[in-house]
C-alpha cells in the first residue's frame, strides 16, 4: 500500500507525514536534535508554548533557514495554545509569545492544545494550588477560543489552525464555525482511535498521531503516579516479529503502520540514530496480513496512555472527556 508522504492543505501547503516531536527535551539537547532533524531530513518540526523549549527549537530552525526566505517555507512549524491561553482574550498574547521565542514571522499550523483550561498566571504555565492540583479554570469557552484561532488565520500569522486533544463532539461543535485543518491526538497500536479517525475522515481533517511509539517519558512519569500497566510497544511480540520479518526496527514498524492506517505521525528522539531511523520508512512496506495482525492488538480506550491524570483536578473540568482516569491494571 503506498502512501503519500503529505497531507494536502488549503492553499496548495503540504503537511509531511513524518514530524519531529519535541516534549520533554530541554533546551540544550532539543537544539542538536533539531539540527540532526533537518540533516535526516525532516521538515515538519512539532512544538507547544507548554513544553517550554520553543527558543531551543526557534535557534536550531533559524540557523537553518539563515535568513532565506525559501528555506523557511521548506519548512512546516507547529505550535500550540497552552491551557491557560484557553480564554479568548487571551489567545493573542499567548500566540505572539510563541512566535515571539520561535523567532519566526509566521507559524504554519497554531493548535489549540487541550480542550480544558488553566487560570491565567503570568509566568505559569502549570499553575497549581497548595494541595498540588491545577488550578482549573471552568468558564472556558471553546468557541470563543476557535473564534480568535480563525481570527489568527486570517491575519496570516499561522497559514493554519486547528486542535490537539478533542472528541468528536467537541470537533463538530468547532467545525460549524469554521473547520479544523488538522486534529493532533494519541494514536498508536494499541490505541488506534477508529472512530475518531473516521470521524474527522468524514469532516475532511486529517489526523497527527502522537506518542506513536509509547511515549516512554510519558509512561515513565504516569507509572508511579497512577499505579496502571503501561505495555512497551516497542516489545510486543506482533510487531517484534514483524520487524524482523523486513530487518528493520520495532519503531519503524510502529510508524510504518501509522502512516498505512491513514495518519501522520510525530516520533520525538534526541539520539541521531534514532532520529534517521524514524524517517526512514518509505522503502518498506506492511502487507495486508501484518495489518491485519497489528490491527488486531487495539485495547480501545484501555490503550490509551495521555489521560492527563498527571494534572491533578482535571478531570472536574467541563471539556474534559478522556475516560480512563486513574484506572488500574
Ligand atoms: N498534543 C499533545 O497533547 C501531545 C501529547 C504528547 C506528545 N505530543 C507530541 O508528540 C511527540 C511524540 O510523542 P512522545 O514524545 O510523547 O512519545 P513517542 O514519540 O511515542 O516516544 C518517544 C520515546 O521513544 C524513544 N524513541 C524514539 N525513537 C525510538 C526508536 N527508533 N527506538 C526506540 N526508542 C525510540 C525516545 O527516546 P530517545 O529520545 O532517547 O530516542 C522517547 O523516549 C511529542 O514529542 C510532542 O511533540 C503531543
Amino acid at each position: 500500500m503506498s502512501v503519500p508522504k503529505y497531507f494536502e492543505l488549503e492553499g496548495g501547503d503540504r503537511m509531511p507525514r513524518i514530524g519531529f516531536g519535541t516534549w520533554q527535551a530541554p533546551g540544550d539537547v532539543l537544539e542538536k536534535a533539531v539540527e540532526a532533524a533537518l540533516e535526516a531530513g525532516y521538515r515538519h518540526f512539532d512544538s507547544a508554548r507548554a513544553y517550554e523549549n520553543e527558543d531551543a527549537l526557534g535557534r536550531a530552525l533559524n540557523r537553518w533557514i539563515g535568513g532565506d526566505p525559501a528555506k523557511r517555507k521548506e519548512l512546516f512549524v507547529v505550535t500550540k495554545l497552552p491551557p491557560p491561553g484557553n480564554k479568548a482574550e487571551l489567545v493573542e498574547q499567548y500566540f505572539e509569545a510563541s512566535l515571539r521565542d520561535l523567532a519566526l514571522d509566521y507559524i504554519d499550523l497554531y493548535l489549540i492544545h487541550v480542550p480544558f483550561g488553566f487560570e491565567h498566571v503570568p509566568g505559569d504555565l502549570h499553575p497549581t494550588n497548595p494541595d498540588g492540583s491545577m488550578k482549573v479554570d471552568y468558564s472556558t469557552d471553546l468557541v470563543a477560543v476557535w473564534k480568535e484561532m480563525l481570527k489568527i488565520k486570517e491575519s496570516g500569522r499561522a497559514r493554519h489552525v486547528g486542535v490537539s486533544n478533542m472528541s468528536e463532539e467537541q470537533l463538530n461543535r468547532l467545525s460549524a464555525i469554521g473547520k479544523p485543518e488538522c486534529l493532533q491526538v494519541e494514536v498508536h497500536v494499541l490505541f488506534q482511535q477508529k472512530e475518531l479517525i473516521a470521524a474527522a475522515n468524514r469532516l475532511g481533517i486529517p489526523i497527527v498521531a502522537y506518542s506513536p511509539l509509547g511515549s516512554k517519558g510519558l509512561v515513565d512519569m504516569l507509572a508511579t503516579k497512577t499505579g496502571r500497566d503501561y505495555p512497551s510497544l516497542l516489545e510486543l511480540p506482533a510487531v517484534v516479529n514483524i520487524a524482523k520479518a523486513h530487518s528493520r526496527t520495532p519503531a519503524q514498524v510502529l510508524l510504518r503502520f501509522l502512516l498505512q492506517h491513514g495518519v501522520a505521525c510525530i516520533p520525538k528522539s534526541t539520539d541521531p540514530t534514532r532520529i534517521k531511523q524514524n524517517i526512514s520508512l518509505w522503502d518498506f512496506e506492511l502487507s495486508k496480513n501484518e495489518m491485519q495482525e497489528l490491527s488486531a492488538l487495539d485495547r480501545g480506550v484501555d490503550g490509551r496512555i495521555c489521560d492527563f491524570s498527571f494534572f491533578k483536578g482535571v478531570e472536574t473540568h467541563p471539556e474534559f472527556h478522556f475516560k480512563n482516569m486513574n484506572k488500574t491494571k
